[in-house]
Protein backbone atom coordinates (compact mmCIF):
# COMPACT_ATOMS: atom_id res chain seq x y z
CA UNK A 1 0.00 0.00 0.00
CA UNK A 2 1.77 3.68 -0.48
CA UNK A 3 1.69 6.11 1.96
CA UNK A 4 -1.63 8.30 2.73
CA UNK A 5 -0.68 10.00 5.62
CA UNK A 6 0.69 12.91 5.70
CA UNK A 7 4.51 12.78 6.85
CA UNK A 8 6.68 15.22 8.87
CA UNK A 9 8.74 15.52 6.06
CA UNK A 10 5.61 16.87 3.63
CA UNK A 11 4.35 19.64 1.74
CA UNK A 12 0.69 20.56 3.22
CA UNK A 13 -0.18 22.16 0.24
CA UNK A 14 1.34 22.03 -3.36
CA UNK A 15 0.43 23.78 -6.73
CA UNK A 16 0.56 21.52 -10.08
CA UNK A 17 0.70 24.01 -13.13
CA UNK A 18 -0.53 21.98 -15.75
CA UNK A 19 -3.32 19.35 -15.92
CA UNK A 20 -1.81 17.34 -19.19
CA UNK A 21 -0.28 13.92 -19.27
CA UNK A 22 1.92 14.25 -16.16
CA UNK A 23 -0.24 16.96 -14.74
CA UNK A 24 -3.29 15.56 -13.64
CA UNK A 25 -1.20 11.81 -12.26
CA UNK A 26 1.32 14.20 -10.36
CA UNK A 27 -1.73 15.74 -8.89
CA UNK A 28 -2.40 11.89 -7.91
CA UNK A 29 0.57 11.26 -6.71
CA UNK A 30 1.16 13.85 -4.16
CA UNK A 31 -2.79 13.69 -3.20
CA UNK A 32 -1.66 10.16 -2.72
CA UNK A 33 1.38 11.66 -0.19
CA UNK A 34 -1.73 13.55 1.85
CA UNK A 35 -0.78 17.11 0.32
CA UNK A 36 -3.58 19.05 -0.73
CA UNK A 37 -3.37 19.89 -4.11
CA UNK A 38 -4.52 22.62 -6.35
CA UNK A 39 -4.29 21.48 -10.00
CA UNK A 40 -4.09 24.46 -12.46
CA UNK A 41 -4.24 24.48 -16.24
CA UNK A 42 -5.01 27.38 -18.98
CA UNK A 43 -7.52 25.50 -20.58
CA UNK A 44 -10.67 24.58 -18.75
CA UNK A 45 -10.92 20.94 -21.07
CA UNK A 46 -7.87 20.26 -19.73
CA UNK A 47 -9.11 20.55 -16.00
CA UNK A 48 -12.04 18.47 -16.66
CA UNK A 49 -10.23 15.57 -18.71
CA UNK A 50 -7.56 15.78 -15.78
CA UNK A 51 -10.85 14.97 -13.39
CA UNK A 52 -11.53 11.87 -15.65
CA UNK A 53 -8.32 11.09 -15.75
CA UNK A 54 -7.48 11.23 -12.02
CA UNK A 55 -10.47 9.01 -11.10
CA UNK A 56 -9.43 6.19 -13.78
CA UNK A 57 -6.10 6.20 -12.17
CA UNK A 58 -7.06 5.97 -8.50
CA UNK A 59 -9.89 3.30 -9.43
CA UNK A 60 -6.93 0.86 -11.38
CA UNK A 61 -4.60 1.42 -8.13
CA UNK A 62 -7.65 0.15 -6.21
CA UNK A 63 -8.16 -2.91 -8.22
CA UNK A 64 -5.21 -3.55 -8.89
CA UNK A 65 -4.77 -3.76 -4.39
CA UNK A 66 -2.11 -0.76 -4.63
CA UNK A 67 -4.20 1.49 -1.99
CA UNK A 68 -7.94 0.94 -0.41
CA UNK A 69 -11.02 2.47 -1.90
CA UNK A 70 -10.91 4.96 0.87
CA UNK A 71 -7.16 5.93 0.35
CA UNK A 72 -8.39 6.49 -3.19
CA UNK A 73 -11.56 8.42 -2.44
CA UNK A 74 -9.33 10.67 -0.05
CA UNK A 75 -6.89 11.60 -2.18
CA UNK A 76 -9.10 12.92 -5.29
CA UNK A 77 -11.21 14.85 -2.20
CA UNK A 78 -7.66 16.70 -1.75
CA UNK A 79 -7.41 17.53 -5.43
CA UNK A 80 -8.83 20.95 -6.39
CA UNK A 81 -9.04 21.50 -9.89
CA UNK A 82 -8.79 26.01 -10.42
CA UNK A 83 -8.97 28.25 -12.90
CA UNK A 84 -6.72 30.90 -11.58
CA UNK A 85 -2.97 30.48 -11.25
CA UNK A 86 -3.57 33.13 -8.08
CA UNK A 87 -5.61 30.39 -6.21
CA UNK A 88 -3.32 27.18 -7.38
CA UNK A 89 -0.46 29.22 -5.64
CA UNK A 90 -2.00 31.20 -2.88
CA UNK A 91 -0.96 28.61 -0.13
CA UNK A 92 1.80 26.35 -1.98
CA UNK A 93 4.35 25.40 -0.31
CA UNK A 94 5.59 23.33 -3.57
CA UNK A 95 4.93 24.93 -6.90
CA UNK A 96 5.48 21.72 -9.46
CA UNK A 97 5.79 23.26 -13.08
CA UNK A 98 4.81 20.42 -15.43
CA UNK A 99 2.94 22.89 -18.90
CA UNK A 100 4.05 22.18 -22.34
CA UNK A 101 7.32 21.68 -23.17
CA UNK A 102 7.81 25.09 -24.68
CA UNK A 103 10.76 27.67 -23.26
CA UNK A 104 8.36 30.38 -24.21
CA UNK A 105 5.37 29.06 -21.87
CA UNK A 106 7.92 27.84 -19.30
CA UNK A 107 9.66 31.60 -19.27
CA UNK A 108 5.93 33.31 -18.61
CA UNK A 109 4.60 30.86 -15.90
CA UNK A 110 7.86 31.27 -14.06
CA UNK A 111 7.65 35.03 -14.25
CA UNK A 112 4.36 34.83 -12.79
CA UNK A 113 5.18 32.21 -10.35
CA UNK A 114 7.86 34.38 -9.30
CA UNK A 115 5.46 37.50 -8.80
CA UNK A 116 2.22 35.50 -6.41
CA UNK A 117 3.34 32.33 -5.17
CA UNK A 118 4.90 32.26 -1.65
CA UNK A 119 7.72 33.30 -0.66
CA UNK A 120 9.38 30.44 1.07
CA UNK A 121 7.30 28.00 -1.70
CA UNK A 122 10.02 25.40 -3.58
CA UNK A 123 9.68 25.56 -7.34
CA UNK A 124 10.31 22.12 -9.08
CA UNK A 125 10.39 21.63 -12.99
CA UNK A 126 9.01 18.53 -14.78
CA UNK A 127 10.77 19.47 -18.28
CA UNK A 128 12.30 16.43 -19.99
CA UNK A 129 14.71 18.25 -22.03
CA UNK A 130 14.86 22.35 -21.20
CA UNK A 131 17.12 24.47 -19.40
CA UNK A 132 14.66 25.56 -16.71
CA UNK A 133 17.23 27.37 -15.05
CA UNK A 134 17.76 29.67 -18.25
CA UNK A 135 13.96 30.48 -17.92
CA UNK A 136 13.83 31.43 -13.95
CA UNK A 137 13.41 34.71 -12.91
CA UNK A 138 16.54 35.72 -10.46
CA UNK A 139 14.41 35.62 -7.70
CA UNK A 140 13.22 32.24 -7.57
CA UNK A 141 16.52 30.43 -8.20
CA UNK A 142 17.49 29.86 -4.95
CA UNK A 143 14.45 27.16 -4.31
CA UNK A 144 14.02 26.14 -8.23
CA UNK A 145 15.17 22.49 -8.94
CA UNK A 146 14.04 19.80 -11.43
CA UNK A 147 11.78 16.77 -10.08
CA UNK A 148 11.51 15.23 -13.30
CA UNK A 149 9.07 11.98 -12.97
CA UNK A 150 7.97 9.21 -15.68
CA UNK A 151 4.82 8.26 -16.58
CA UNK A 152 2.93 7.19 -15.25
CA UNK A 153 4.01 8.73 -11.79
CA UNK A 154 1.91 7.08 -9.69
CA UNK A 155 3.62 3.41 -10.88
CA UNK A 156 7.06 4.48 -12.07
CA UNK A 157 9.25 5.61 -8.90
CA UNK A 158 12.32 7.10 -10.35
CA UNK A 159 12.39 11.19 -10.21
CA UNK A 160 15.15 12.86 -11.41
CA UNK A 161 16.50 15.93 -8.99
CA UNK A 162 18.18 18.35 -10.38
CA UNK A 163 19.87 21.88 -8.64
CA UNK A 164 20.22 24.66 -10.96
CA UNK A 165 23.54 27.00 -10.44
CA UNK A 166 21.95 29.19 -7.67
CA UNK A 167 19.50 26.35 -5.95
CA UNK A 168 20.19 26.21 -1.96
CA UNK A 169 20.83 22.91 -0.63
CA UNK A 170 18.18 22.39 1.60
CA UNK A 171 16.03 22.55 -1.66
CA UNK A 172 17.20 19.12 -3.21
CA UNK A 173 17.65 17.80 0.99
CA UNK A 174 13.64 18.43 1.30
CA UNK A 175 12.24 17.17 -2.21
CA UNK A 176 14.78 13.65 -1.48
CA UNK A 177 13.47 13.53 2.01
CA UNK A 178 9.57 13.74 0.97
CA UNK A 179 9.81 11.61 -2.18
CA UNK A 180 11.70 8.85 -0.15
CA UNK A 181 9.19 9.00 2.33
CA UNK A 182 6.40 8.70 0.12
CA UNK A 183 8.07 5.46 -1.53
CA UNK A 184 9.96 6.74 -4.66
CA UNK A 185 13.12 6.25 -5.51
CA UNK A 186 14.61 9.85 -5.76
CA UNK A 187 18.30 10.09 -7.76
CA UNK A 188 20.23 13.26 -7.14
CA UNK A 189 22.36 14.16 -10.45
CA UNK A 190 24.89 17.23 -9.01
CA UNK A 191 23.94 19.67 -12.05
CA UNK A 192 21.71 19.60 -15.27
CA UNK A 193 22.75 16.58 -17.69
CA UNK A 194 20.69 16.50 -20.87
CA UNK A 195 18.20 14.01 -20.49
CA UNK A 196 19.19 12.85 -17.22
CA UNK A 197 19.85 9.47 -17.21
CA UNK A 198 17.23 7.35 -18.20
CA UNK A 199 16.19 9.93 -20.98
CA UNK A 200 19.00 9.28 -21.73
CA UNK A 201 19.46 6.02 -22.41
CA UNK A 202 16.31 5.58 -23.99
CA UNK A 203 16.52 8.52 -26.28
CA UNK A 204 19.82 5.82 -27.62
CA UNK A 205 17.41 2.99 -27.52
CA UNK A 206 14.88 4.84 -29.32
CA UNK A 207 16.98 6.51 -32.04
CA UNK A 208 18.54 2.52 -32.99
CA UNK A 209 14.92 1.12 -32.83
CA UNK A 210 13.94 3.79 -35.35
CA UNK A 211 17.14 3.30 -37.58
CA UNK A 212 16.18 -0.43 -37.32
CA UNK A 213 12.50 0.14 -38.91
CA UNK A 214 14.35 2.31 -41.54
CA UNK A 215 17.08 1.06 -42.69
CA UNK A 216 16.81 -2.13 -42.33
CA UNK A 217 13.15 -2.95 -42.58
CA UNK A 218 12.91 -4.87 -39.21
CA UNK A 219 9.26 -5.30 -38.15
CA UNK A 220 8.25 -3.15 -34.89
CA UNK A 221 6.92 -6.42 -33.45
CA UNK A 222 10.38 -8.34 -33.91
CA UNK A 223 12.27 -4.64 -32.45
CA UNK A 224 9.83 -5.15 -29.63
CA UNK A 225 10.11 -8.75 -29.01
CA UNK A 226 13.76 -8.58 -28.88
CA UNK A 227 13.41 -6.03 -26.17
CA UNK A 228 11.10 -7.89 -23.85
CA UNK A 229 12.46 -11.14 -24.29
CA UNK A 230 16.26 -10.35 -24.82
CA UNK A 231 16.89 -7.48 -23.15
CA UNK A 232 14.25 -6.71 -20.41
CA UNK A 233 14.51 -8.98 -17.78
CA UNK A 234 18.33 -8.53 -17.50
CA UNK A 235 17.78 -4.55 -17.44
CA UNK A 236 15.12 -5.02 -14.92
CA UNK A 237 17.41 -7.19 -12.60
CA UNK A 238 20.89 -5.97 -12.84
CA UNK A 239 20.65 -2.32 -15.01
CA UNK A 240 23.37 -2.14 -17.84
CA UNK A 241 26.43 -1.87 -15.98
CA UNK A 242 26.02 -4.75 -13.62
CA UNK A 243 25.25 -7.09 -16.35
CA UNK A 244 28.36 -5.95 -18.06
CA UNK A 245 30.23 -7.14 -15.06
CA UNK A 246 28.59 -10.59 -15.56
CA UNK A 247 29.14 -11.08 -19.09
CA UNK A 248 33.48 -9.93 -17.84
CA UNK A 249 34.40 -6.25 -18.88
CA UNK A 250 37.07 -7.66 -20.95
CA UNK A 251 34.45 -9.00 -23.39
CA UNK A 252 33.33 -5.99 -23.38
CA UNK A 253 36.27 -3.78 -23.94
CA UNK A 254 36.50 -6.27 -27.25
CA UNK A 255 33.65 -5.56 -28.35
CA UNK A 256 34.15 -1.95 -28.21
CA UNK A 257 37.26 -2.50 -30.36
CA UNK A 258 35.75 -4.97 -32.83
CA UNK A 259 32.34 -3.68 -33.61
CA UNK A 260 30.71 -5.05 -36.79
CA UNK A 261 28.57 -1.67 -36.55
CA UNK A 262 29.25 1.55 -35.83
CA UNK A 263 26.22 4.18 -34.67
CA UNK A 264 26.31 6.96 -37.05
CA UNK A 265 25.61 10.36 -36.19
CA UNK A 266 21.62 10.81 -34.57
CA UNK A 267 18.81 10.70 -37.04
CA UNK A 268 17.02 13.85 -36.90
CA UNK A 269 13.93 12.34 -38.95
CA UNK A 270 12.69 8.65 -39.04
CA UNK A 271 10.70 8.21 -42.77
CA UNK A 272 8.36 5.76 -40.68
CA UNK A 273 7.76 7.95 -37.89
CA UNK A 274 7.10 10.95 -40.14
CA UNK A 275 4.48 8.11 -42.69
CA UNK A 276 2.92 7.61 -39.30
CA UNK A 277 2.16 10.61 -38.59
CA UNK A 278 1.13 11.79 -41.78
CA UNK A 279 -1.60 9.13 -41.43
CA UNK A 280 -2.59 10.26 -37.98
CA UNK A 281 -1.10 6.93 -36.52
CA UNK A 282 0.13 9.08 -34.00
CA UNK A 283 -0.01 6.30 -30.87
CA UNK A 284 -2.84 5.01 -28.06
CA UNK A 285 -4.59 8.15 -28.03
CA UNK A 286 -5.46 8.35 -31.56
CA UNK A 287 -6.39 4.67 -31.70
CA UNK A 288 -2.95 2.92 -33.96
CA UNK A 289 0.47 4.49 -33.98
CA UNK A 290 3.18 1.12 -34.71
CA UNK A 291 0.26 -0.89 -33.71
CA UNK A 292 -3.47 -0.91 -34.45
CA UNK A 293 -5.55 -0.80 -31.20
CA UNK A 294 -8.74 -1.57 -33.05
CA UNK A 295 -10.46 1.39 -32.01
CA UNK A 296 -10.42 0.67 -27.99
CA UNK A 297 -10.75 3.15 -25.58
CA UNK A 298 -7.50 4.81 -24.38
CA UNK A 299 -8.41 5.23 -20.78
CA UNK A 300 -8.87 1.25 -20.93
CA UNK A 301 -6.10 0.53 -22.90
CA UNK A 302 -4.16 3.25 -20.09
CA UNK A 303 -5.58 0.82 -17.65
CA UNK A 304 -4.29 -2.37 -18.75
CA UNK A 305 -1.16 -1.21 -19.03
CA UNK A 306 -0.90 0.14 -15.26
CA UNK A 307 -2.18 -2.93 -14.01
CA UNK A 308 0.28 -4.98 -15.82
CA UNK A 309 3.15 -2.57 -15.09
CA UNK A 310 1.98 -2.92 -11.25
CA UNK A 311 1.74 -6.62 -11.24
CA UNK A 312 5.29 -6.73 -12.61
CA UNK A 313 6.75 -3.92 -10.17
CA UNK A 314 4.79 -6.30 -6.98
CA UNK A 315 6.94 -9.50 -8.25
CA UNK A 316 9.70 -6.85 -8.66
CA UNK A 317 9.60 -5.76 -5.22
CA UNK A 318 9.37 -9.43 -3.87
CA UNK A 319 12.09 -10.79 -6.00
CA UNK A 320 14.21 -7.68 -5.21
CA UNK A 321 13.51 -8.63 -1.20
CA UNK A 322 14.38 -12.04 -1.51
CA UNK A 323 17.37 -11.80 -2.87
CA UNK A 324 18.68 -9.03 -0.55
N1 LIG B 1 4.40 13.00 -21.19
C1 LIG B 1 5.40 12.43 -20.59
O1 LIG B 1 5.57 11.19 -20.64
C2 LIG B 1 6.37 13.26 -19.77
C3 LIG B 1 7.25 12.59 -18.89
C4 LIG B 1 8.11 13.36 -18.08
C5 LIG B 1 8.11 14.75 -18.19
N2 LIG B 1 7.27 15.36 -19.08
C6 LIG B 1 7.29 16.82 -19.11
O2 LIG B 1 6.12 17.28 -18.43
C7 LIG B 1 5.70 18.53 -18.99
C8 LIG B 1 4.25 18.40 -19.43
O3 LIG B 1 4.16 17.36 -20.39
P1 LIG B 1 2.77 16.62 -20.71
O4 LIG B 1 3.13 15.42 -21.54
O5 LIG B 1 1.99 16.47 -19.46
O6 LIG B 1 2.10 17.73 -21.66
P2 LIG B 1 0.56 17.88 -22.06
O7 LIG B 1 0.57 18.52 -23.40
O8 LIG B 1 -0.17 16.58 -21.90
O9 LIG B 1 -0.01 18.88 -20.97
C9 LIG B 1 0.45 20.20 -20.86
C10 LIG B 1 -0.66 21.03 -20.25
O10 LIG B 1 -0.15 22.33 -19.96
C11 LIG B 1 -1.19 23.24 -20.20
N3 LIG B 1 -0.62 24.58 -20.34
C12 LIG B 1 0.09 25.09 -21.37
N4 LIG B 1 0.47 26.34 -21.08
C13 LIG B 1 -0.01 26.64 -19.85
C14 LIG B 1 0.06 27.79 -19.01
N5 LIG B 1 0.72 28.87 -19.36
N6 LIG B 1 -0.54 27.71 -17.80
C15 LIG B 1 -1.21 26.60 -17.42
N7 LIG B 1 -1.31 25.49 -18.18
C16 LIG B 1 -0.72 25.52 -19.38
C17 LIG B 1 -1.90 22.73 -21.45
O11 LIG B 1 -3.21 23.27 -21.55
C18 LIG B 1 -1.87 21.22 -21.17
O12 LIG B 1 -3.06 20.80 -20.52
C19 LIG B 1 6.66 18.84 -20.15
O13 LIG B 1 7.66 19.71 -19.69
C20 LIG B 1 7.23 17.46 -20.48
O14 LIG B 1 8.52 17.55 -21.07
C21 LIG B 1 6.39 14.65 -19.85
Amino acid sequence: MQETEKTTTGFASVAVLGAGTMGHALALVHALAGCVVRLYDREPRALERARRLVAHAAATLVEAGEIAPEAAAAARDRIETVRELESALAAAELVIETVTEDPGIKKDLFRDVAERAPAGAIVASNTSYLDPFALVPEALQPRAAIAHWYTPPYVLDLVDLVPGPATEAWVLDRLETFYRAIGKHPVRLPRLIPGYVANRLQAALTREALRLLDEEGIAPEVVDTAIREGLALRLLLQGQLEKADFTGLELLARTLANRSYTPPPPIERSPTLDRLIAQGRTGVLAGRGFYDYGGRDPAELFRERDLRLLALKRAWRRIARSTG
